[in-house]
C-alpha cells in the first residue's frame, strides 16, 4: 500500500481561511483578537516558530503584541510583563514560548497566566478541565492532531491509538483528548516512551501511530501494521552540508519507508506543523469571543 499524505498546509489554509471570515464579522462588531507572544532568549528554533506565528497573526487580522526578551530577563521581569497582558482588554491570548531558559522557573510562569487567556491551555486549570472533559482551551499540537484526522476522514472511535512520547506538550494531552468521549475521540489508547521495552511491539497493534518523540528514526517501517494512519509531530534538525542553513528539518518517522505501508501519512515539514499555528489562532478567536460574552 502507498499511503496518501495528509496535507497540513492545506487543511490549515482551510481552517484559517473560516478564522479570517470570522475576524472579519467580529471587526463589524468592533472586536478585534489579540495575541501576547513572549519569547525569552535566542534560541533559533523558538525564534522562527515565534516569527511564524506572528506572520499568521497578521494574515488573518489577529492583533499580535510581540515582544522578545533578551536571555537574562529576570522572574520578576517576566511575571510583570505577564501580568499587566492579563490586565490589557486588547489581548485575549497570551503565549509564553517554550523551553524558557534555564534559570526561569516555568511552571510559575505557566501558572501566573489567566487561565482564560492561556490559548496554550499549559496553565494546570486548562489542563485539568481538558482530562475531566470540561470546556478549556485545547492545547494547540494535540487540538491540531485531532483536526487534520477528522478532516482526513480518519475513523478515531474503536481505533487503537498509540502515542510514542509522554510529554506535557504532546504526548500526555493527545491520550486524554483520544481517549475522552465525543466527537473526533472515543479510541482505546496506548502510551510508549523512552523506557517501553519493546515500543515496536505495541505500535504493529496499532491502527494510529503518533510519533511525538523528538527523536529522528523512533518509528521505522517494520514497527507499524499495513494500513496503520502515520502522524509525525517531530520536527529535528539534522545537518545536511547541501542546504544552505546547514540542516534539513526531518520527523521522528521514516517517512519514505513508513509512505509505502501505512494508509495516510504527514509530512515534515507540512504536516502537524502549520495545524499547531492554526489551532493557536482558532483558540485566540474563541478567547476574544467569551471575553465579548459571544
Ligand atoms: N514550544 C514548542 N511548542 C510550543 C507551543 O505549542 N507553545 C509554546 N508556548 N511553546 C512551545
Amino acid at each position: 500500500m502507498t499511503a496518501k499524505i495528509i496535507d497540513g498546509k492545506e487543511i490549515a489554509q482551510q481552517i484559517r481561511g473560516e478564522l479570517a471570515a470570522e475576524i472579519q464579522h467580529l471587526k463589524t462588531r468592533g472586536i478585534v483578537p489579540g495575541l501576547g507572544v513572549i519569547l525569552v532568549g535566542e534560541d533559533p528554533a523558538s525564534r522562527s516558530y515565534v516569527t511564524a506565528k506572528e506572520k499568521a497573526c497578521h494574515e488573518i487580522g489577529i492583533y499580535s503584541n510581540d515582544n522578545r526578551l533578551p536571555a537574562t530577563t529576570t522572574q520578576a521581569e517576566l511575571l510583570a510583563l505577564i501580568s499587566a497582558m492579563n490586565a490589557d482588554p486588547k489581548i485575549n491570548g497570551i503565549l509564553v514560548q517554550l523551553p524558557l531558559p534555564k534559570h526561569l522557573n516555568e511552571s510559575e510562569v505557566l501558572l501566573a497566566i489567566n487561565p482564560d487567556k492561556d490559548v496554550d491551555g499549559f496553565h494546570p486549570l486548562n489542563v485539568g478541565r481538558m482530562v475531566v472533559g470540561e470546556k478549556a482551551f485545547l492545547p494547540c499540537t494535540p487540538h491540531g492532531v485531532l483536526q487534520m484526522m477528522a478532516r482526513s476522514g480518519v475513523k478515531i472511535e474503536g481505533a487503537h491509538a498509540v502515542i510514542v512520547g509522554r510529554s506535557n506538550i504532546v504526548g500526555k494531552p493527545l491520550a486524554n483528548l483520544l481517549m475522552a468521549k465525543g466527537k473526533m475521540a472515543n479510541a482505546t489508547v496506548t502510551v510508549c516512551h523512552t523506557k517501553t521495552k519493546d515500543i515496536g511491539y505495541y505500535t504493529r497493534q496499532a491502527d494510529i501511530v503518533i510519533a511525538a518523540a523528538g527523536r529522528p528514526n523512533t518509528v521505522t517501517a517494520d514497527m507499524i501494521k499495513d494500513g496503520a494512519v502515520v502522524i509525525d509531530v517531530g520536527v529535528n534538525r539534522v545537518e545536511d552540508a547541501t542546504k544552505k542553513a546547514g540542516f534539513r528539518l526531518v520527523g521522528d518517522v521514516d517517512f519514505e519507508a513508513c509512505k509505502a505501508k501505512a494508509s495516510l501519512i504527514t509530512p515534515v515539514p507540512g504536516g502537524v506543523g502549520p495545524m499547531t499555528i492554526t489551532m493557536l489562532l482558532y483558540n485566540t478567536v474563541e478567547s476574544a469571543k467569551r471575553a465579548n460574552g459571544l
